[in-house]
């Protein structure tokens, strides 16, 4: 098959590269192109060439399926010297992304010129991998040391015009690309050329500049390999010739390639492109949404709203009275102000969200809704009483949804008419931050509902996993269990803070104690409490003796660790050890790999519980869920494929 098409435009050759979906390069696309070079080589008609690609993209990367079998000739660094070392200079036309093995491509191209919607960068560390083409060669002779070691380590596609600030494009355009880059082109050899990347100089740096970045990155990376030995290929790039770093950034990718860390990042990476078209949704159709309502400004409501706004739909919010609707846009703010101050919206910006809010105490106001979020009080009664009101104004195919955490949804369901267009949609806190929503169907929900859930999650940017009903969906019931694996842990006599410890060495951002003195102590603590009024059998916990002595976590100055006032690090707690001594056994001494492989065992089994009963579809959902709801570390591919890992 043809990947590769050659156009002429007089002395200028257009090389086009239609490889759908992103025109990875594959085997053969880097056949065809080593061999497209050779032919325009040879053709004395052809002063330049200008290299572009059809579809939704430039060239996206290596093709990342390849990466678990052998390495097949041409190589890629092969392909890019031979297309810096061609007779003729290439102008590589970028739109969409050029990233990773495509941007080394670019870089092998004498010129880049770039739409002005387009991005660069290299992002093979978020692949467990370096850049295996020059990358980490050829990047810092362009854009200088500094700006290599940003984009190489921290693997964040830059947008075009600042590429360009940093001498990585060498022109912007809008509107026809090909025009503009056959111009380019034509510009470009009636001047002397630039010399190719690999025949620049590059700034040697002290080592003191590498030893700060190395500490820098170790205390972000968590144990995560692949941005330190990014590093030290741009180390090498800087100390010894071009073909002597080539060699070691070769040797460096292909011996990651092969590891564990990038093997569960590959598992990631796919499990995050299949999950928003999950197959069993087959020809169902979303309903449109074109704007959207939430009940309850709390911390959920607050946070869902801003979420919608983000994504640019009109929202309406509704409370029970004037004074909680107040609070609610109080948080509404909050949340846009916190986005100003980090810079990641401008103050105008800010105001155009918040202005898209339409707050009201009147259910009255939903008539126009598509879409309405319920976030109020985690009470069957409440909630009931909620969708008795919306239904009564809704549109009979307005879509429902409920963002409870423990509640069964078909229950909240009841006595809604139509409850075909019910759902139910649980976001993470803080729900315009958290990337995960656990989409949730009734046995009543209609296919097309379900396919809204998944293209609300695509309209917002977030990854959807479907969950059956049971309490806690998926992601809270492993939580629980793991808090109950982690409670067993200290009642056998390992130390509350060696527990924690392990599994921030295991790559969480915090260990199990730590999280729960953080959210607090007393909403798992009430919804214990909750159960055994209902009279089920739910065995006393060691949270439990700590909130009915007043410890609820850091908002009371103590739960599983004492707090200096104002302050967020962690004490162990005379108190506590007094308050639980008669429920823990001195005997267990545990390392800290081996508490943190028991703790994620305890997942992973729970996530067996929970694909036997079909609550999770697949595995992979499961470790999407850990991933992005619950700190999972990214590089260990989550606790189902850990433990198959660790088995196989
Ligand atoms: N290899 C193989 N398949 C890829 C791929 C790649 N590099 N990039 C994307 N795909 C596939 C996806 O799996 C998906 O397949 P599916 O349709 O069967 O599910 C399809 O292409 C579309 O992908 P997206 O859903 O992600 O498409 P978007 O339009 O949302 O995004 C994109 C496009 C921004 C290019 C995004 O696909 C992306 O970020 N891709 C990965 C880029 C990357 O990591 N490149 C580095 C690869 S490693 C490398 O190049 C090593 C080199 O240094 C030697
Ligand atoms: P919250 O207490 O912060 O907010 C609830 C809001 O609902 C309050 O502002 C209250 O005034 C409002 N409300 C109560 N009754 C109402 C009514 N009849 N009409 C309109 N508004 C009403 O609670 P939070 O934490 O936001 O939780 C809301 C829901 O989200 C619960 O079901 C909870 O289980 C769920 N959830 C909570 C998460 C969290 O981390 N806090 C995470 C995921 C889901």
């Amino acid at each position: 098959m043809s990947l590769v098409s050659i156009a002429r435009e007089g002395s200028i050759a257009v090389v086009t590269i239609d490889n759908p979906p992103v025109n990875a390069l594959g085997q053969a696309l880097r056949q065809q192109l080593w061999d497209a070079v050779a032919a325009l080589d040879a053709d004395a008609a052809v002063q330049a060439v200008v290299l572009i690609c059809a579809g939704r993209t430039f060239i996206a990367g290596a093709d990342v399926s390849e990466f678990c079998k052998p390495p097949v000739a041409p190589h890629l660094p092969d392909v890019v010297a031979r297309i810096e070392a061609a007779a003729k200079p290439w102008v590589a036309a970028i739109h969409g992304a050029a990233l990773g093995g495509g941007f080394e491509v670019a870089l092998g191209c004498r010129f880049r010129l770039a739409l002005d919607s387009a991005s660069v960068g290299l992002p093979e560390v978020g692949l467990g991998i370096v850049p295996g083409a020059g990358g980490t060669v050829r990047t810092p002779r362009v854009a200088g040391v500094v700006a290599a070691v940003d984009l190489v380590t921290g693997g964040k596609p830059l947008r075009a015009a600042k590429a360009q600030a940093l001498g990585l494009i060498d022109a912007v355009v809008s509107g026809d690309l090909r025009a503009a880059a056959i111009a380019f082109a034509q510009e470009a050899i009636t001047k002397p050329l630039p010399l190719p990347a690999s025949a620049r100089p590059v700034v040697a740096q002290e080592a003191g500049f590498w030893d700060e970045q190395q500490a820098a990155i170790t205390k972000l990376a968590k144990g995560e390999v692949a941005p330190l030995h990014a590093l030290a290929c741009l180390r090498k790039a800087t100390e010894v010739p071009f073909a002597e770093a080539m060699a070691f950034e070769r040797e460096t990718f292909l011996a990651l390639r092969g590891s564990d860390q990038a093997a569960a990042l590959r598992h990631v990476f796919f499990a995050e492109r299949a999950a928003p078209r999950p197959a069993h949704l087959g020809a169902a159709q979303p309903l449109p949404l074109r704007a959207a309502a939430v009940i309850g400004g709390g911390t959920m409501g607050a946070g869902i709203a801003a979420a919608l706004r983000d994504a640019g739909l009109p929202v309406t919010l509704i409370e029970r009275d004037a004074a909680a609707l107040e609070r609610g846009v109080t948080n509404l703010r909050a949340i846009f102000d916190g986005a100003v101050a980090r810079g990641r919206l401008t103050e105008a910006q800010a105001a155009e969200r918040l202005a898209g809010v339409t707050a009201s105490t009147d259910y009255a106001s939903l008539a126009g809704a598509d879409l309405v979020i319920e976030a109020v009080f985690e009470e069957i009664g409440v909630k009931r009483a909620v969708f008795a009101q919306v239904a009564a104004v809704c549109r009979p195919d307005a879509v429902l949804a409920t963002n409870t955490s423990y509640l069964d949804p078909a229950a909240i369901a009841q006595g809604v008419p139509n409850p075909a267009r019910f759902i139910g949609l649980h976001f993470f806190s803080p729900a315009n931050v958290m990337k995960l929503l656990e989409i949730v169907p009734t046995p009543d929900t209609s296919p097309d509902v379900l396919a809204t859930g998944f293209a609300l999650a695509k309209t917002l940017g977030k990854i959807p996993v479907q969950a059956g009903i049971c309490e806690g969906f998926i992601g809270n019931r492993i939580l629980k269990r793991y808090r109950v694996g982690a409670e067993a842990l200290v009642r056998r006599g390992v130390a509350i803070a060696a527990v924690d410890a392990a599994m921030r060495g295991f790559g969480f951002a915090m260990g199990p104690f730590e999280a729960q003195d953080l959210g607090g102590l007393d909403i798992a603590f009430l919804q214990r409490e909750a159960a055994r009024a209902t009279g089920q059998d739910v065995p006393e916990t060691l949270g439990d003796l700590l909130v009915r002595a007043g410890r609820k976590g850091q908002k009371t100055g103590g739960g599983w660790y004492d707090y200096a006032p104002g302050q967020r690090k962690p004490q162990p707690s005379a108190t506590v050890a007094d308050l639980l001594a008669d429920q823990i056994r001195a005997e267990g001494q545990m390392d800290g790999p081996a508490i943190a492989e028991h703790l994620v065992a305890e997942m992973a089994a729970e996530g067996q519980a929970i694909l036997a009963e079909g609550i999770a579809r697949q595995p992979a959902d499961i470790d999407l869920v850990e991933i992005h709801g619950y700190g999972f570390p990214r590089w260990r591919g989550g606790p189902m494929f850990h433990a198959q890992n660790r088995a196989g």
